[in-house]
């Protein structure tokens, strides 16, 4: 019997002897053409089995039942266990939260480098601030060369000048000032450097500090100031000196006093030179002041004669500069600032005295020259260049472009008429001479004042009378 039939036989439906050849079991014959025409008759019989229809269902439920189940299941299973459903978004967290913290170490270690990199450079350099806005740097100087160095009056004007000098060679530099006269901002661009100490003490009191040089300068310098209190003055003058020759003695330190053309008085002699003895009323408003410093310098002779301490004594004349007190009462300060808001200039007197003025620059040159020489006379530091007043009046309005008016007030008490340095000694001694034009200084005080106004408003100077800085 054929194949197809036993196939029939079994009951396989759809199968007849034709399609038998179509089986996969039956073997192909040249007459496959013909088979191929029954496909869609043999592919519905295919179909309509239960084994398709379970392979279908299989697949169907494979594909979108069961993607369904497993999700609702765990949706169910998260629901149902809080702790293990935070379980992964934790270790997210805690992975977020690693790189957080190691990328935080990181900025940290770069921040930490940065401010060393930064302390390192602040330690070799001021920071720019209003009454310093240059930067100023500092060299690293080696132990056996770097001084202490004390500078009393070291917030004040000349001595705020001085301390970026010293700071400037790489010393280490302590100011010592009651803040009288002086004002903290004079030296606010060191207060960061390793090299600087401000000490707000009153040199009328003994101070304890090791230092190798003394500049003492702390004394108010302007009539006005120095006549609010012209007892404190004399005790700044002498117990202020005395109390700083006693810690030169026991540190061996060298001591250099600011003394002032004052010291001639209303000079008899012009100009004045050392050997001059001078013309001091003892007892005037002015006393307090120039006798002050004719005994320190009397003390300053004694310690050195009786206890060996190396002394230096400059006697200054007329400076002027940045970082003068706007309300100090001298005539550079009160010209300018009368001239720059078109106020009238005041002259005491008919203006017929002289003056000559050094910039500060020159002034702090010459300290500087005369404490690093060996010679303990006193030399007078200033520039020769003389001016009456009301030369100088007219001469402060060109350069202010000002139409203030020149107005005379009453002379004053014991204004010198004359006062101009004889200053060869210094030149021979100390080689050193003023190198700043009086009209290249005036432009800066200028330019110095004009910011101090635009920052202030109004300033009204201070008159002759005695009175108190104001900040
Ligand atoms: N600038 C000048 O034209 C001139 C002329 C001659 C002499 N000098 C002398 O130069 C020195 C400095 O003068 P300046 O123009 O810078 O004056 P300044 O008033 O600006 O400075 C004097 C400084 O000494 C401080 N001081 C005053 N009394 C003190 C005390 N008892 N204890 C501690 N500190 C005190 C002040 O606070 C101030 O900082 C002074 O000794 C002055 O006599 C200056």
């Amino acid at each position: 019997m054929g194949e197809a039939n036993q196939l029939k036989q079994r009951g396989v439906k759809g199968l007849d002897a034709k399609s038998s050849k179509s089986h996969p079991d039956v073997v192909s014959t040249p007459d496959n053409d013909k088979a191929s025409k029954t496909k869609p008759t043999r592919f519905l019989s295919f179909v309509s089995t239960p084994k398709i229809a379970i392979l279908i269902f299989g697949v169907f439920f494979g594909h979108m039942i069961l993607p369904i189940i497993v999700v609702e299941t765990s949706n169910f299973m998260s629901n149902s266990d809080m702790s293990s459903a935070k379980q992964p978004s934790e270790s997210s967290t805690k992975r977020s939260l690693r790189i957080l913290a190691e990328e935080e170490s990181i900025n940290v270690n770069n921040r930490m480098k940065h401010l060393i990199e930064d302390k390192m450079l602040l330690s070799t350099q001021s920071l720019p601030t209003d009454r310093a806005p240059l930067v100023m740097e500092t060299p690293r100087l080696s132990d056996h060369r770097r001084k202490k160095i004390l500078v009393t009056g070291g917030a004040g004007f000349v001595g705020s000048h001085l301390v970026d000098k010293l700071m400037m060679e790489g010393h280490e530099v302590t100011v010592v000032d009651n803040l009288f006269t002086g004002q903290k901002k004079n030296v606010a661009h060191w207060f960061h450097h390793p090299n600087f100490n401000l000490v707000v003490h009153d040199v009328t009191e003994p101070i304890h500090l090791e230092v190798d040089e003394i500049y003492h300068l702390a004394c108010p310098a302007s009539p006005p100031h120095y006549q609010f209190n012209p007892v404190k003055t004399i005790k700044t003058s002498t117990m202020g000196t005395l109390n700083m020759l006693g810690l030169a003695k026991r540190v061996k330190a060298k001591i250099l006093l600011t003394s002032t053309s004052e010291i001639y008085g209303d000079p008899q002699v012009h100009p004045q030179s050392e050997d001059y003895w001078g013309n001091v009323n003892p007892i005037g408003p002015r006393s307090c002041y120039d006798e002050g410093k004719r005994v320190a310098e009397t003390m300053m002779y004694s310690y050195k004669n009786q206890n060996n301490v190396p002394i230096r004594i400059a006697r200054i004349f007329n400076t002027f500069g940045p970082r003068m007190h706007p309300n100090d009462g001298r005539v550079v300060s009160n010209f300018i600032i009368q001239a720059l808001q078109g106020k009238p200039l005041t002259v005491y007197g008919e203006g017929e005295q002289t003056r000559s003025f050094q910039y500060v620059s020159d002034l702090v040159d010459g300290l500087h020259a005369l404490m690093n020489h060996d010679y303990d006379g006193p030399v007078n530091l200033g520039n020769p260049d003389e001016f009456t007043m009301k030369e100088f009046a007219e001469y402060i309005k060109k350069l202010t472009k000002s139409d203030s008016v020149i107005q005379f007030l009453d002379k004053t008490q014991d204004d010198p008429s004359k006062r101009r340095p004889d200053i060869s000694l210094a030149k021979r001694v100390l080689g050193w001479s003023p190198k700043v034009p009086v009209e290249e200084g005036l432009t800066k005080t200028i330019e110095y004042f004009q910011s101090v106004l635009d920052e202030a408003g109004e300033i009204i100077p201070t008159g002759p009378g005695a009175s108190k800085p104001q900040n």
